[in-house]
């Protein structure tokens, strides 16, 4: 019942986001594009819903060894921004998942603007119940999104699953510090659907058992830090189509919310790191 009411939130939080197909649709047009004609390597600047933009899938693929041979699975896919990144840049084919409807609608769409819609598909589906057979993705990304999920145990254990021995999961996850306070998650909680943050030892403890080792944990704290300052001010320049969609309200509130957000990373008490993780091919192989 909790992950339902939880469910829920996600869904109307993402639903009711400053970033949509149609915000970037609407982008596209004030930038003079010819919407019947747009390419991927334009589309691109758009639809990334995770700090680092297109550099930051570019980072996943190089630490996942990501090719055209590649099966890739973006759990949390969003719009599908990474998605067809990948496909474009790499040759992969790539599935997403993504838990909001609106989001796989948007991401199917956008995919089929581009035409990259033979390499690049979307189902609407919870993390934590990842409709695959076990072992059919040579490489799993996610960015930005496993903090909205609560049972992280179960995360990684699907995750790992869906992976063939010897795969790679690649991924950037908002984490806590041994300073975040129980006021601070508690606020992310209610106002940014951030049920549960990991941490970088959880990671790690909770992939070994699944049969993985975590091969590289880098901290982006610092990077990020400064991706989200300039990230508030971006969603600043989108009041007037907040406000217009979803009322002045709404606008004040995700700005209230968004600033307590980013303020997080000032104190120290918000994270950030990517991980590379390998799924063990056997029991005596080490994993990295
Ligand atoms: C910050 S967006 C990231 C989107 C995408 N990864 C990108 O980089 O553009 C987080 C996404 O996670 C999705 N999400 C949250 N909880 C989920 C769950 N349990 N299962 C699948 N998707 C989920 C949300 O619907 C949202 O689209």
């Amino acid at each position: 019942m909790k992950n339902d009411l939880h469910i829920d939130a996600v869904a109307e939080y993402y639903d009711t986001h400053p970033i949509s197909e149609q915000q970037i649709i609407d982008k596209l047009r004030r930038d003079g594009v010819d919407i019947a004609r747009v390419s991927e390597d334009t589309l691109q600047d758009h639809d990334q819903d995770h700090y680092g933009g297109v550099s930051a899938n570019d980072a996943l693929a190089a630490l996942a060894g990501i090719d055209d041979g590649c099966h890739v699975l973006d759990v949390c896919c969003g719009l599908g921004g990474p998605s067809r990144y990948l496909a474009h840049k790499y040759g992969c084919r790539v599935t997403g998942v993504d838990l909001t409807e609106s989001r796989v609608e948007g991401a199917i769409r956008l995919t089929a603007m581009v035409g990259l819609h033979d390499r690049v598909t979307f189902q609407c589906a919870n993390a934590l119940d990842l409709p695959f057979n076990d072992g059919t993705f040579d490489v799993v990304i996610s960015q930005e999104a496993f903090c909205h999920i609560p049972d992280k145990d179960r995360l990684v254990s699907e995750c790992a699953r869906a992976l063939k021995p010897g795969g790679r999961i690649a991924f950037t996850d908002i984490l806590a510090t041994d300073s975040t306070t129980d006021a601070t998650r508690e606020r992310l909680q209610r106002e940014m659907t951030f049920v549960e943050l990991g941490s970088q030892d959880a990671y790690r403890r909770q992939f070994e058992r699944e049969g993985c080792a975590v091969v590289k944990a880098q901290d982006v704290s610092d990077e990020w830090r400064l991706i989200l300052v300039d990230r508030l001010a971006m969603y600043r320049s989108l009041k007037e189509q907040t406000v217009e969609r979803f009322g002045s309200a709404h606008f004040t509130k995700r700005d209230n919310a968004y600033s307590f957000f980013v303020s997080r990373y000032e104190t120290g008490e918000l994270g950030g790191y990517r991980f590379l993780v390998r799924r063990k091919s056997s029991p005596r192989d080490p994993g990295s």
